[in-house]
């Protein structure tokens, strides 16, 4: 096999597709701009949708590329050898132009020719759609295998889970494909032993689809006049196959991330198992990050949408980072790394260094902050403890979910002060919310928030706690005028006479998330307004004398009539951030505020 860079064989690809009539484009954001029902580009094909559902395309109908592709689904697998939440997909189309025959031949061509990769003609293995109801099996393509020089034991056929690709969102263009494998120097794991199963003695090297349906809305595939071609080969997990090297880690898109790593936290890759697993968790979330934010559609980290899988990316790998020793601003330090790296190939990078490495050390800064409320937290669950010794599995579970604590981190504090954790009870909370997110992420795709009438009574909530912070902080007189709520934010007006001083406001944001912290319960009793006001309930008093109305208390901290919709526990906020004070009119100041995304949206 060959010995390949990342750099020598994205350009071998564009080369030999551009032997065969192919025009290059250029990569597409890693944000769709098409796309509403996924958050980034997922494939090579995802930007052409629309010229694979028969647009026109200005460069003609061979096209190939390389494409920066996102693919966060499997988040908490990375660190081990093979996941990469970011990738390089090396792509070509065929667009209503040349199918299945000319495709395989050179696919054939691209791995076997010496000029090309090649392979040895007896260590590749090919899979092959095997039909399923009005869908025949695919002979077809089995059969231009053949005509290679393929022997019929080297080609599987396997169902749809195999064998079939797309859409890339919820509709589109989709179609059974035929995969490529080098079959390694492994022993067979079993009689059936082959491409399906996960042994490793197959590794996937490159996948034809032959985009020949359109699923519409209504889940129906229907046959498309044009048929596409649509192929893709991940860089990195080929260049590790050809490298022989265990992990897409050890590849040269990885040796200079991971030796600024090493250089930040003296430690080595290779220490141990755990190390490891930090150094990749790292090298893998900043270059996703860096990539997200150095896009042209860039985004900054958020509690919506694409920010926030940034952020929640940026604090697994600070998270990870600190444990194994890097301290505060590596993640920037880290980026300028892979921006100079990458800067060649995705020029956009250095356009938007300065903005990169700035909402790095913003987000880390954040991040910083959240942590330290995250200390409190952890004293008080300690001294509610009573001198109990052993930290429950909701204590900690709450720490992980609200402060970002991971179990490990809650373990060492915990044991600092000679106690122990509930680790089986924080697994099985851990358990439930995993599957939660797992729902809500498909709630998540099918488009919008998956309940919008939730994130409202989030957000009112969260609005009861800043007039109860704003009373505290400022004083009785701050008197709500108006509310307004929408998917994204809250905004209060209240009466109070002058500028919020930026302290001031501090202090309100921290005593929120204090009650957030809590998590108390949001105690509904319906009763009158005389006696509301006497339990020293606040709200618009409008309600008529003797009339029964909804009182809303929050522990000690909130106590309001109220007809709205209400989250159950404060804990649902998740986190609260003021985004602007400002005048709304004489004498009424204006808030907006946003919460912390719920990790079920
Ligand atoms: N779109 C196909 C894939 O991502 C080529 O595997």
């Amino acid at each position: 096999m060959k010995k390949m860079t990342s750099g020598e064989l994205r350009s071998m690809w564009l080369n030999f597709f551009k032997s065969k009539g192919h025009a290059v484009i250029p990569s597409a954001s890693v944000i769709p701009e098409n796309d509403p029902t996924v958050l980034f580009t997922t494939a090579g094909m995802h930007p052409l949708v629309p010229y694979l559902l028969g647009s026109k395309h200005p460069a003609g109908t061979r096209l190939t590329d390389v494409q920066k592709c996102i693919r966060t689904g499997d988040i908490d697998e990375v660190g081990d050898a093979s996941h990469l939440t970011f990738f390089e997909m090396l792509g070509n189309w065929s667009l209503g132009d040349y199918f299945k025959k000319d495709m395989i031949a050179w696919s054939w061509e691209f791995l076997t020719s010496p000029e090309y990769l090649g392979l040895d003609k007896d260590k590749l293995a090919f899979t092959v759609f095997e039909g399923e109801d009005d869908i025949p099996r695919d002979d077809e393509a089995a059969g231009y295998w053949m005509e290679q020089g393929v022997k019929p034991e080297n080609i599987y056929f396997l169902n749809r889970k195999h064998n079939w690709w797309g859409p890339a969102g919820q509709t589109g263009p989709c179609g059974p494909d035929t995969e490529m494998f080098i079959i390694r120097d492994q022993e067979p794991c079993g009689p059936d032993c082959s491409p399906a199963c996960s042994c490793g003695r197959f590794m996937e090297i490159w996948n034809d689809v032959f985009m020949q349906y359109n699923k519409n809305a209504e889940g129906q595939y229907i046959p498309m006049e044009k048929k596409n071609v649509d192929t893709g080969m991940g860089l990195e997990r080929t260049v590790c196959t050809l490298n022989g090297c265990k992990s897409v880690y050890e590849t040269d898109a990885f040796t200079g991330i991971l030796a600024k790593i090493s250089e930040l936290s003296g430690k080595g890759y290779e220490d141990d198992a755990a190390t490891t697993k930090a150094f990749r968790i790292v090298a893998d979330h900043l270059r996703t990050a860096t990539f997200i934010m150095g896009d042209p559609r860039g985004v900054s980290p958020s509690n919506v949408d694409q920010g926030y899988v940034l952020r929640r990316l940026i604090r697994r790998a600070v998270r990870y980072g600190m444990g194994i020793g890097m301290g505060e601003g590596f993640t920037s330090e880290i980026a300028q790394v892979i921006i100079n790296q990458y800067a060649e190939v995705y020029p956009e990078l250095k356009q938007n260094e300065a903005f990169v490495l700035e909402q790095f050390k913003l987000e880390e800064t954040r991040f910083a902050r959240t942590l330290r409320q995250g200390e409190k937290e952890f004293a008080k669950v300690v001294s509610r403890l009573d001198g109990k010794t052993v930290i429950d599995g909701v204590d900690a579970f709450h720490l992980y979910d609200t402060y970002g604590y991971p179990i490990e981190m809650t373990r060492e504090l915990a044991a600092e002060q000679g106690l122990t954790v509930d680790e089986k009870g924080f697994a099985d909370h851990f358990a439930a919310h995993q599957k939660l997110s797992q729902v809500g992420a498909e709630q998540r795709f099918k488009g919008g928030l998956a309940d919008n009438s939730a994130q409202t009574a989030r957000l009112h909530t969260a609005t009861h706690l800043l007039q109860a912070a704003l009373r505290r902080v400022l004083g009785d007189e701050v008197a709500q005028k108006g509310s307004n709520i929408t998917a994204e934010r809250l905004r209060f007006d209240f009466k109070f006479g002058r500028k919020v001083t930026k302290d001031e406001l501090a202090q309100v944001e921290a005593l929120v998330n204090e009650w957030i912290a809590a998590d108390v319960p949001v105690v509904m009793t319906e009763t009158t307004v005389e006696a509301a006001k006497a339990e020293g309930a606040i709200g618009l008093f409008e309600s008529k004398y003797g009339e029964c109305v909804r009182m809303y208390t929050m522990g000690e901290y909130s106590k309001e009539i109220c007809g709205g919709p209400h989250a159950s526990h404060t804990g649902e906020l998740v986190s609260f951030k003021i985004q602007k004070e400002e005048s709304s009119s004489a004498g009424v100041r204006r808030i907006k505020a946003v919460i912390g995304a719920k990790p079920e949206d």
